[in-house]
């Protein structure tokens, strides 16, 4: 720290500058803008949306709708949308196949939604098995354990059907070891040098996903399985930095961390570590928290959604994928 001349209080007056907007709004070190968010939208096969009760105000989106969300996402300034089917029950195989279809749900929504709106918004496509295996876990499974490098081969697939399908971002979020080597040379393989992958780096294995389950229709499928001998387990931290270089090295070009709020630490440290595009998943749990107490009035909505997007920018996210992501493009763009 500099010698500061005149000393403590008196002299100094930590409230100088917050005693007037201008002057608040002259010192901030962090801003949320509209370029920082990707909105997570969920897709079902049928023409209708349908609601998701255990998260209020999204929407499975059918496929009259897709399209338009999208167009309101370009509207509103928003980068990017990630995409996640609610795949038939019909269609949920112990191998997942449907994961490769090139005519799956996914892959048919990039190809309308790039129709429509082109080069003006990124479409992030999730690479994991969980939409499409009757047991609703990420990967294959043998005599009740998750096959990596076997998973690997359909995660291959998988990405390079949605990258043909014309996914911009390749988004692994399945935590098998080294796939994002393999998927990368799978994407050049195939003439996509130019897709990215942003790699869910540290993912937890967290209990804030159950809405989300409830939204592609997995939790029944998992049952009372669960996802801890391939998520991180909360308790820890180095670990997410190994995961995070081993991804880079791998040839990622952006890393996630998952949740959001309940993992700051994690998201500051892999900022502060490596310096790469840094994006955090505010997860379906956190949304649900957030809408379930200011329905009761216990929180003001608009202001604590906004608070907790900001805390993201301060601890170092580069961008957010929020379920909020269009109410809040639209609240910014009012002010
Ligand atoms: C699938 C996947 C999950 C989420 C994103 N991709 C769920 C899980 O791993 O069980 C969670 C997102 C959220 O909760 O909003 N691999």
């Amino acid at each position: 720290m500099p010698d500061f001349a005149r000393g403590p209080f008196p002299s100094t007056r930590m409230r100088r500058h917050r005693s007037h907007e201008w002057s608040r709004r002259l010192v901030q070190e962090t801003q949320l803008s509209v370029n920082d968010l990707i909105w997570p939208l969920f897709i079902i096969d049928q023409p209708a949306s349908e609601s998701v009760p255990s998260l209020p105000g999204v929407k499975r989106l059918g496929t009259d709708e897709v399209v338009a969300a999208a167009e309101r996402a370009c509207r509103l300034g928003i980068p990017a949308i990630a995409l996640f089917p609610a795949t038939d029950t019909s269609l949920k195989t112990e191998d997942a196949i449907e994961a490769t279809n090139p005519d799956n749900l996914v892959c048919r929504t990039v190809r309308n939604i790039k129709d429509a709106v082109g080069d003006q918004l990124g479409v992030i496509c999730d690479v994991a098995l969980d939409p499409y295996s009757s047991h609703g876990q990420d990967g294959l499974v043998r005599d009740g354990c998750i096959l990596n490098d076997e998973t690997i081969a359909v995660l291959c697939q998988q990405a390079i059907i949605q990258a043909d399908a014309g996914c911009d971002i390749i988004a692994p979020s399945d935590m098998m070891d080294g796939r994002v080597g393999e998927i990368r040379d799978a994407l050049d393989d195939h003439g996509h040098q130019n897709v990215q992958i942003m790699s869910y780096a540290a993912k937890y294995a967290s209990s804030f996903y159950g809405p989300f389950r409830d939204a592609v229709g997995s939790s029944t499928n998992l049952g009372t399985g669960d996802k801890k001998t391939y998520q991180q387990s909360p308790h820890q931290t180095d670990e997410a930095l190994h995961e995070v270089a081993l991804d880079l090295l791998e040839g990622a070009d952006s890393v996630m961390i998952k949740p959001g709020m309940p993992y700051l630490d994690i998201l500051q440290r892999v900022k502060e570590t490596f310096r790469v595009p840094t994006y955090v998943y505010q997860v379906s749990g956190e949304y649900a928290m957030l809408c379930a107490a200011a329905e009761r009035g216990w929180l003001d909505r608009r202001q604590t959604i906004l608070e907790s997007l900001l805390a993201f920018k301060r601890a170092g996210a580069d961008g957010i994928l929020t379920y909020f992501a269009e109410e809040v493009a639209s609240w910014i763009q009012q002010d």
